[in-house]
């Protein structure tokens, strides 16, 4: 299974309801989501990432099941044109979560989820995960005040998958 079949497995599992990707690339979860769930948006800061992608949506894709914005994801809260509160936020090889301060990531995920709603994470690597990602995500997340699930069973050897809830404690899944 690749990485982005496994994201969207733990999303769904999650929610079909509102979902917001950061760091989606010029593809990244649109063909898995759009139309599965009730609205996907997706966050990049890289401008040739966004445009291609709407560009792709465009074409067939439903108006209003889908939204493409361009920025940082530290500025989520900030964007002229923000996406609707989230139910699942989530990020596939997005590295920012587990090298510098992901702090401020954090904090704008949190502000975005609805009550109860997790971030998926999933990063995955051409070779054996390199040993820093696991314990430097895992202190990110700890020292952000975040629990999490570790999913094994999407994971593996070159991948690290995970659902994290804000607030340090186990949230109930999100109403999709
Ligand atoms: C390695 S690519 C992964 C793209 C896609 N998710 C995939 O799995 O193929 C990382 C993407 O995240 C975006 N990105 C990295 N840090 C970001 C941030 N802080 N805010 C928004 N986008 C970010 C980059 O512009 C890039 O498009």
């Amino acid at each position: 299974m690749d990485r982005h079949t496994a994201a969207a497995r733990l999303v769904t599992e999650l929610t079909r309801g509102c979902v917001l990707e950061v760091g989606s690339g010029p593809r990244g979860l649109a063909s898995h989501l759009v139309g599965t769930v009730a609205r996907y948006d997706a966050l990049d800061r890289s401008a040739t990432a966004t445009d291609r992608l709407r560009t792709w949506l465009q074409v067939g894709a439903p108006a209003g099941a889908w939204g493409v914005h361009t920025g940082a994801l530290a500025d989520l809260g900030r964007l002229p044109d923000a996406p609707p509160p989230a139910d699942v936020v989530v990020a596939v090889n997005v590295n920012a979560f587990w090298t510098a301060p992901a702090d401020a990531g954090l904090a704008a995920v949190a502000a975005h989820l609805r009550t109860g709603g997790r971030l998926v994470l999933v990063l995955e690597t051409p070779d054996d995960v390199d040993a820093r990602v696991d314990p430097a995500l895992r202190s990110r997340l700890t020292a952000a005040g975040w629990s999490w699930d570790e999913r094994t069973d999407l994971g593996g050897p070159r991948r690290v998958a995970l659902t994290a809830s804000p607030g340090g404690s186990r949230a109930a899944s999100p109403a999709g």
